[in-house]
């Protein structure tokens, strides 16, 4: 038996960093998916993952499952993915395509709460800091709001959002800009505390925001929370451009997205400005992703 899964990426709308440290974010799943298809082999393990350079995180994922369940069976696993290296989450699709996919292949029904925990006790293990937050994208969908310390998660719209998302064509390891953010936590506490509670109130405002799909309000939370974003020093001189450029086109908001030094940049944008707003990104360089967003959580196909 062959079982096939489809686990979307993510994109970081209000929070990142601060939600490391137990404040809240707010984040959605994007139409950018990984797939998974797994199956039993006779012989050895065979992972053939086109597109994923770090297979750290599938092979916990096997030895994980393999342990909790007691599974002995070989396995073969292949994966397609949509995701690129683009700073969209797709070690957080990964683990949860494989995990969905080996709980199907073995009959072994997890909920999404089971089936986060597992994802959340691989991602720490293979990258010892992570909130969990685009692992619940992948298992919800949806855009959440999720608790940074208890991990509860919220969905808050099933609606894409009116949003466009760039490449700025850098990239930088997430692992070394949370370092680098722990680092300036550590040299100055009280400072970087103080810009994580500014940026929690901003979650809650932006939470409103969405429920209420008032734009224009989510799109001043996102100025704002770009603001610190510059001030912990994570945003890039293109990324700085590209976001320059969607605010002059006549977006209502933007900012970077995600663990910064480079990936994605994202501009909420009313339809009637979104072609402008697009080129104006484009004219600066940013590589704009065809995406909608809110999309559903992991699916067995
Ligand atoms: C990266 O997309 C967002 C960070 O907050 C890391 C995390 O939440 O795991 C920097």
């Amino acid at each position: 038996m062959s079982i096939t899964v489809s686990a979307p990426g993510k994109l970081m709308i209000l929070g990142e960093h601060a939600v490391l440290y137990g404040y809240p974010c707010i984040a959605t799943a994007l139409s950018k998916y990984l797939f998974v298809e797994a199956i039993t082999d006779i012989s050895k393990d065979v992972l053939f993952t086109p597109g994923i350079s770090n297979q750290s995180f599938l092979r916990s994922a096997l030895t994980i499952f393999r342990q909790n369940y007691g599974i002995k069976k070989y396995i073969n696993i292949k994966t397609r993915s949509e995701l690129g290296n683009y700073g969209l989450g797709s070690s957080a699709a990964t683990i949860v395509g494989a995990l969905k996919a080996l709980s199907r292949l073995f009959n072994i029904p997890l909920s999404d709460k089971e089936l986060f925990d597992l994802a959340y006790e691989i991602a720490i293990t293979v990258q010892k800091k992570a909130s969990g937050f685009d692992l619940a994208c992948a298992i919800y969908g949806g855009t959440i709001y999720f608790d940074g310390r208890t991990k509860k998660v919220e969905k808050i719209s099933t609606l894409s959002l009116p949003m466009i998302a760039a490449f700025s064509g850098q990239k930088r390891n997430t692992v070394d800009m949370v370092g680098y953010v722990e680092q300036l936590k550590q040299e100055k506490p009280h400072f970087i505390e103080e810009i994580f509670r500014s940026i929690a109130l901003l979650v809650e405002e932006g939470k409103k925001a969405i429920l209420n799909c008032n734009w224009k309000t989510l799109g001043n939370l996102l100025n704002k929370n770009q603001e610190f974003l510059v001030k912990l020093k994570i945003s890039t001189q293109k990324l700085d451009q590209m976001i320059d450029a969607a605010r002059k086109a006549g977006s209502f908001g933007a900012k970077l997205s995600g663990a910064g030094g480079g990936d994605c940049m994202i501009a909420l944008v009313s339809l009637e400005k979104k072609s402008q707003v697009i080129q104006a990104v484009k004219k600066v360089g940013g590589e704009v992703l065809d995406l909608i967003t809110s999309v559903e959580g992991v699916s067995v196909l």
